[in-house]
């Protein structure tokens, strides 16, 4: 073996502890929650007949404190389904540069409902409103795109978790209202905005004509999400859902786990925030430059890896050789999420390895 080739003790049987910090989309069922769906009575959703999906329904829509629901396969498909409730062909939908909608869902809202997009640049998502309305054309007439819709994502994933101000979802909703232009809240993360600030999900939901919300992440369910509006609104959605492939029949076997989540694991979602903040703290403490504790709220962690000569994708590939998974979100930035089945003990081994790599200055990995 060449004297500079340096074999990490591990490697040659890998990693004894594998934390896998992608995403906290990776949980998997507990076992109070299989036991709610075995139980579930069902029926066929399409005809309207599943009550489990009913009373889900009916419980997002009051806790969001919106007057209907429906129940859909994806947190893509809400909001996809939101946006052609807002836009038709022709029309935009804006929002930040890194937003869910705009970034990862593959080009949905101009593949499938001619909806052009446009942007603007946020730190870390945060939303500025200003600049969201200095963006917007509420009315183009003959010469301009006019803006349907302006989306705000909470929290803001691909941000780092960041949990929007409520008095700028406020401030963005009055002045939208004033203008007949729709507000979309992508709140596939709402319940950690919620749990983080203590804001009641109604307080959010009242910033928005639409708002989805996503039961398989840190709530833990193996799928689904809900959509909430209006009683008009939900009819039409419940068309275009159809429309798009995603009428489902007994779902009320998926609804039950979701109803679950919400009655028995929105509150530990306070331990995934506590342990990303330790990581954090420890992280940032050692290299500001990399991460400002200050500024993670949530669950999500995003390392500015390049702020130390690591690319995000060479970062994330060395850490997985060492048994640490995460996600690079662009060149220079890694993102590492705590969930459900990231413990204490997946914790302390992130920290040692990423404390180690991060130390690795200086390497000109960047790109
Ligand atoms: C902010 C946000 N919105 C929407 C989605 C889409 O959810 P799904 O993967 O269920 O389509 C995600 C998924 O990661 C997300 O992070």
């Amino acid at each position: 073996m060449s004297a500079e080739v340096t074999v990490h003790p591990q490697a040659a049987t890998g990693p004894a502890l594998v934390a896998d910090l992608r995403s906290d989309t990776l949980t998997r069922p507990s076992a109070g929650m299989r036991e709610a769906m075995v139980d579930a009575p069902v029926g066929d959703d399409v005809y309207g007949e599943d009550p489990t999906v009913a009373l889900l329904e009916q419980r997002v829509a009051s806790l969001l404190g919106h007057e209907a629901a429906l129940f859909m396969p994806t947190g893509s498909m809400a909001n996809q389904v939101a946006l052609r409730l807002h836009a038709g062909p022709g029309q935009e939908v804006i929002s930040d540069h890194l937003a869910h909608v705009l970034r990862a869902e593959l080009g949905a809202a101009a593949a499938y409902s001619g909806i052009t997009t446009r942007s603007w640049v946020a730190h870390r998502g945060l939303l500025d409103v200003d600049t969201a309305l200095a963006v917007m054309v509420a009315d183009g007439g003959p010469y301009q795109v006019g803006t349907a819709c302006v989306v705000v994502e909470n929290t803001h994933n691909f941000g780092g978790g960041t949990v929007q101000p409520l008095a700028a979802m406020r401030r963005l909703r009055e002045q939208t209202r004033q203008v007949g232009v729709g507000v979309h809240l992508d709140g596939a993360r709402l319940w950690n905005a919620h749990v983080a600030t203590g804001v009641p999900l109604a307080d959010y939901g009242a910033c928005a004509d639409t708002v989805s919300v996503c039961l398989s992440k840190g709530l833990g369910a193996p799928v689904g999400s809900v959509l909430v509006a209006s009683q008009e609104r939900v009819e039409q959605a419940r068309v275009l859902r159809k429309r798009m492939g995603g009428g489902m029949r007994q779902v009320g076997i998926l609804a039950a786990a979701g109803a679950w989540a919400i009655e028995h694991q929105l509150d530990r979602l306070a331990d995934d925030h506590a342990r990303t903040s330790t990581v954090a703290g420890i992280l940032g403490g050692a290299y500001p430059e990399v991460v400002d504790p200050a500024a993670v709220e949530t669950n999500i962690l995003v390392l500015d890896t390049a702020a130390v000569g690591w690319s995000g994708p060479d970062l994330v590939a060395a850490a997985a050789g060492r048994g640490v998974l995460g996600y690079p979100t662009d060149t220079r930035h890694a993102r590492f999420v705590w969930h459900l089945d990231a413990d204490d003990a997946m914790t302390e081994h992130a920290v040692a390895v990423l404390l180690d790599l991060l130390g690795q200055r200086g390497t000109g990995r960047s790109t």
